[in-house]
């Protein structure tokens, strides 16, 4: 190792993260092997001696992304022929990607999948080493433990709690490219978070596909109830979050645990994918909409002022305008905080991809934006209520687009932007809301 961080020594590395937390977390992991080799971090792709492009492939758009910002590094390869490309990630998980890239972008020298992610420093030695231009999309993943994590510093931190999907929704690519559900022993999980604690961590967002499952393949069901019972004793975390759930195995266990644990967020992202219990026999969600709203009743009985968020999907090859209404008319009924909405994309390989739309590219689209336009009145509406509340938030920074203002979020992860000093940064403290918006609140220090 000495050996190498000499080499690379005064050498700059950049990892570019696109997708969801989970690929976050997996850069952070990335980060801490290239500092472990002697790089420095840098952001900045013109003085790059190694780009790392860490890819998702969960929807066109998505890939479309990496492949324009791919191309546009072309440039750099030429000006600075010893520059190192990297892809990896989900995308080049999928066999078909990653021999397109292969062909198609020449200037890649190494390209590996969420599989050898742990690989890395040997593939990157290898590349360096031979000159040669590496590809290593193989194996079925494990699960390492140890990697150094360049968490990115401040009080909140994304924990992997597992990897995988084993659920396969018909539209998803993502149990193609992350491979089957492994779980992380909770004495590594609590380990981990107890180190965080220890360097200031105050906040932890415990990540999987599916934490509902946690344990499963371990044998032990209800394992991620007894999981966030551990977090909760542990010293100087002060919040927890998690996600995703998915409603098909959500237990009462789990929900109790949530009620019970005062640093669990009263937050629950619950993806409910579609309001029409045909649509969701169609995408293999395997639970129909009474079973949802029975969840959403319970967890509301159980925390009231639960803050709930879903992901939905517009324009399923199987949504009718019918469906589409039942989907309106549950947003309308179980009133969510905000939704993450989605146009159906078809990922080669899935089943849905192969399936006829019933409904044009015009009609979904107006369909995106009516419901957009009903969840905005609705998030407007539920926000409002909390004029004049006074919330605990835990201070991020000065705001991104406010910088005379300091943000932060409440329990429910909503932004909260107020005045105050700098040094309140990463500490939690009292804001009073005084006005709310769809996306933002406002608020003054109590
Ligand atoms: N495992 C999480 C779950 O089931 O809730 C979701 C993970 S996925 C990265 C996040 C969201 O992307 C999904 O909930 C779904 O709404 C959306 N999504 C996945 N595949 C999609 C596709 N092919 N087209 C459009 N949206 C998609
Ligand atoms: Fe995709 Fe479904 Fe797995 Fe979520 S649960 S990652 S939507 S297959
Ligand atoms: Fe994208 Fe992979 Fe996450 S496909 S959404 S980065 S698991």
């Amino acid at each position: 190792m000495d050996r190498i961080k000499s080499r690379n020594h005064g050498l700059k590395a950049m990892v570019e993260t696109y997708g969801c937390q989970q690929n976050v977390n997996d850069s952070q992991r990335l980060m801490g092997m290239l500092v472990r080799m002697g790089y420095e971090l840098t952001e900045n792709r013109e003085e790059a001696d190694l780009i790392l492009m860490n890819t998702c492939a969960v929807r066109d758009n998505a890939e479309q992304r990496v492949l324009g910002n791919l191309g546009a590094i072309k440039h750099l390869k030429a000006k600075k022929p010893s520059l190192i490309v990297g892809v990896c990630g989900c995308m080049p998980q999928q066999e078909h990607i990653a021999q397109k890239i292969k062909a198609k972008y020449r200037h890649v020298d190494l390209i590996f999948g969420t599989h050898a992610l742990y690989r890395f420093p040997s593939l990157l030695a290898e590349t360096l080493e031979h000159r040669e231009r590496v590809l290593d999309i193989g194996g079925e993943s494990a699960i390492a433990e140890g990697l150094p994590t360049l968490h990115e510093g401040g009080a909140k931190a994304f924990v992997s709690v597992m990897y995988g999907c084993n659920n396969f929704c018909s539209y998803c690519i993502v149990p193609y490219v992350r491979g089957r559900e492994r779980s992380r022993r909770a004495e590594d999980v609590v380990a981990e978070i107890r180190e965080l604690a220890g360097r200031g961590v105050k906040e932890v967002m415990l990540l999987g596909q599916n934490v509902n499952s946690y344990g499963l393949d371990r044998g032990e069901p209800d394992a991620f109830a007894d999981l966030l019972r551990q977090v909760n004793d542990i010293d100087g975390i002060e919040r927890i979050r998690f996600m995703s759930s998915h409603p098909k195995d959500i237990s009462e266990k789990l929900l109790l645990a949530m009620a019970q644990c005062p640093k669990v967020c009263k937050q629950l992202h619950l993806p409910l994918q579609s309001g029409s219990d045909k649509v969701l026999k169609d995408m293999n969600r395997r639970y129909n909409t009474e079973k949802y709203r029975n969840i959403v009743n319970r967890a509301r009985e159980l925390m009231p002022g639960l803050s709930l968020t879903t992901d939905i999907i517009v324009g399923f090859p199987t949504e009718k305008r019918e469906d589409f209404d039942a989907t309106l008319k549950i947003l309308e009924e179980v009133r969510f905080d905000s939704i993450f909405s989605f146009i159906f994309s078809p990922r080669e390989g899935t089943p849905a991809a192969k399936m006829k739309s019933a409904a044009t590219e015009e009609e979904i689209s107006a369909r995106f934006q009516e419901m957009l336009e009903l969840q905005n009145r609705i998030s407007a509406e539920i926000n409002s209520r909390c004029e004049g509340e006074i919330q605990e938030i835990l201070v991020e920074g000065e705001s991104k687009h406010e910088p005379d203002m300091l943000s932060g979020r409440n329990y429910a992860n909503k932004i909260v932007n107020f005045r105050g000093d700098g040094s309140l940064k990463d500490k939690t403290v009292k804001v009073r809301i005084t006005k709310a918006q769809t996306w933002i609140l406002y608020g003054e220090l109590v």
